[in-house]
């Protein structure tokens, strides 16, 4: 992600769609970091981990890490949000169905009852720079509702 309005529309996206007013984020796979700094801007606590170290902007809420193995405690985040990075991780590392099983799980323990996983997909960005529209339905918003 590129743009911080990105990050403003995603988060006004998720509002909208589960009424929650987040307090706590953390973004999978944040690179440079731009959702996470945006976020932090509009006073929602985000973390981002990231296996590089490409982070860009305040560096104080960015923690290298892998996401099969997340450095923080269970039911910390009320948003966990994969901004196009599973989709990656699966092209470019190979990542099979071990690896996505130990994210979903490590994603799963740290979230709150009742909070959210939002994932944008591939498909999201590509479809968007081609200029279709609605392609917010692309956006995934999963609510975990137990333990
Ligand atoms: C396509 S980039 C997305 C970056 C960011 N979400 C954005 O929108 O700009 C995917 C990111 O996932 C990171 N990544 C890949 N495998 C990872 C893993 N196991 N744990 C954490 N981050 C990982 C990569 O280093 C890369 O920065």
């Amino acid at each position: 992600m590129e743009d911080p309005w990105e990050a403003r529309n995603i988060l006004d996206y998720v509002r909208g769609i589960t009424q929650c007013s987040p307090q706590t984020a953390l973004e999978l796979g944040c690179g440079r970091g731009v959702l996470v700094s945006e976020w932090n801007r509009l006073k929602i606590r985000t973390y981002g981990i990231d296996l590089r170290d490409v982070y860009e902007g305040d560096r104080s809420p960015f923690v290298i890490a892998d996401a099969r193995s997340l450095p923080f405690r269970d039911e910390l985040f009320d948003i966990v949000c994969d901004n196009w990075a599973i989709d990656d991780m699966k092209r470019l590392q190979n990542y099979q169905e071990e690896a996505l099983k130990k994210i979903a799980r490590e994603t799963h323990r740290v979230l709150r009852s009742g909070g959210y996983f939002v994932t944008l997909p591939r498909a999201f960005y590509t479809l968007s720079w081609l200029g279709f529209e609605d392609v917010k339905s692309f956006i995934g918003i999963y609510r975990k509702i137990r333990q």
